[in-house]
């Protein structure tokens, strides 16, 4: 398969790159490009519409081993073995799928781990061997058998489980490579946060050629998302495995938060209060978890699954109370923040959802993905209310403005597209459903947009280091920032 998207697969490469010294091969997960494009199956929503319960203390033989082993078969082996990537046919995600086979029959003897094909791939001198790349540790390969000879339970909540992180040393960025990977406006609009290379750049946008203020950043690896709180005196800032908070009047890192994230922190977003931080975390090709951190303290409250691939974006609606995340798992989710359960799936998407945004009073959505697909969505009844653009540029960013008027959605190829007067689709002209206004195209690989909450500026970040500044109101664009 081919990425459809330059994006992805281009972060993917970039978050390998910061990773230096592998650990061994037995501790190393495999890494598959992250931008491979998806095929039309639907993946299993069924796993991944709760958040993970908290599993009672357990000490029950058969349970231990069934646990042990599908979490080998889940960390190991579902990366390939998934909807969406049935390698060999063959699928691990449910039992039943597991136990018809792959395209050369059944894998699973049940109570013969021995005459099993899936134990047999396992050892080093198996014949088709895997994982491919990899040798599983003794005890890996043990589980299995025990599981198989215990004719293969299943216990489904270890799918919802997260993994433990990989240890990975993290190396510098290339000098070459400084992609600007998050952008965020203050709330008074005064300042933008640029995440560019391993720092956030401040640039004051209320004076005479946009000054820097500001350099800010103690990490290694690239910033991948950044966040001002609402009282605009605080900013969150993610990296590998990790997210810090900053304290803006001092320019001093307060906190940092860990806790087992996995993966780059990809989105993140402040509660309405500030008190909590919300981040996406997740490996490329593997499930995305939302958490929850205590800011008052970086402990962590919460940690559920909330899409079967990685989540590339997070926002929290104005109110407070709604969190939209959206991935490469093509689906959009909304989740109540006091409960952090599911309370809707906007699905319509054959690629990733790029990026996913409330309107100003979140009655709707506006999805924007690598299927070249823009699209608006009622809230409350899921449905399409618009499908925007001519479907001819794959979107690799997405906002709304905070007074609802106008939508940004901009391309892996430079191309900036702006939305206002959006109306519900009702039978008419594709064309009729929004105002349609394109601006000049910048030639960069945009990574990330956002616009002023007046609608008159849009600023881009592209993977080359560049922001670009459009004068919306005017249709111009104006040059590039100082960084
Ligand atoms: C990086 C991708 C990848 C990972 C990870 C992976 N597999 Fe596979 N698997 C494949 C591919 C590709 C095939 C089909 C081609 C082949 O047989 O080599 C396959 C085929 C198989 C088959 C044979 C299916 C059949 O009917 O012929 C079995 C059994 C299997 N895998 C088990 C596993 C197990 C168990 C794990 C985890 C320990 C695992 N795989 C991890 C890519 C992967």
């Amino acid at each position: 398969m081919k990425p459809t998207s330059l994006l992805p697969a281009a972060l993917g490469l970039l978050f390998c790159d910061a990773i230096a010294a592998q650990t061994p091969a037995t501790t190393t997960a495999p890494k598959p490009a992250s931008g491979s494009a998806k095929t039309a199956t639907k993946p299993a929503l069924a796993t991944a519409t709760k958040p993970a319960a908290v599993a009672a203390p357990q000490s029950h033989p058969t349970l231990e081993v069934t646990k042990q082993a599908l979490r080998v078969l889940r960390d190991e082996c579902l990366a390939c073995h998934k909807p969406g990537k049935a390698k060999g046919g063959l699928l691990m995600h449910q039992r039943e799928k597991l136990l018809e086979g792959g395209e050369n029959g059944a894998v699973v003897e049940l109570g013969q781990a021995q005459k099993s094909l899936l134990w047999q791939v396992l050892k080093d001198e198996g014949d088709a061997h895997m994982p491919p790349k990899k040798q599983l540790s003794a005890a890996q390969i043990q589980s299995i058998a025990d599981w198989i000879n215990l004719k293969a339970p299943w216990d489904a909540s270890v799918f919802d489980e997260a993994p433990k992180p990989r240890v990975v040393a993290l190396k510098e960025l290339p000098k070459t490579l400084q992609p600007v990977l998050a952008l965020a406006l203050s709330p008074d609009q005064k300042q933008l946060a640029v995440a560019r290379a391993n720092r956030v750049q401040l640039v004051a946008l209320d004076q005479p050629n946009r000054p820097l203020l500001a350099s800010l950043g103690d990490q290694t690896e690239a910033v991948s998302a950044v966040a001002f709180s609402r009282d605009g005196k605080w900013l969150l800032v993610g990296g590998f495995q990790k997210a810090s908070l900053w304290e803006l009047a001092s320019r001093q890192k307060k906190l940092e938060l860990r806790a087992e994230l996995l993966g780059p922190i990809n989105a993140l977003c402040f509660s309405a209060d500030g008190t909590a931080a919300y981040l996406a975390d997740g490996e490329p090709n593997s499930a995305g978890f939302i958490r929850q951190f205590n800011l008052q303290n970086a402990s962590l409250q919460a940690t559920w699954k909330a899409h079967d691939d990685s989540i590339l974006s997070l926002r929290l609606n104005t109110k407070g109370d709604l969190l939209l995340s959206a991935g490469a798992d093509r689906m959009a989710r909304l989740w109540q923040c006091s409960t952090r359960t599911l309370k809707g799936t906007y699905e319509g998407h054959t690629n990733h959802v790029a990026g996913a945004c409330f309107n100003a009073d979140a009655t709707q959505i506006a999805t924007a993905g690598a299927d070249r697909e823009l699209k608006v969505w009622d809230v409350a009844s899921r449905e399409q209310d618009a499908s925007l653009g001519d479907k001819r540029v794959s979107f690799s960013a997405l906002d709304w403005s905070p007074d609802g008027k106008t939508l940004a959605a901009a391309t892996d190829k430079g191309g900036l597209y702006l939305h206002s007067d959006i109306k519900k689709h009702d039978g008419a002209q594709r064309s009729e459903t929004s105002k349609e206004r394109k601006l000049p195209p910048c030639g960069q690989p945009i990574t990330t947009v956002v616009i002023s909450a007046d609608s008159q500026w849009v600023y881009a970040g592209s993977f080359t280091g560049t922001v670009q500044v459009y004068n919306a109101a005017k249709g111009l664009l104006e040059g590039e920032l100082k960084l």
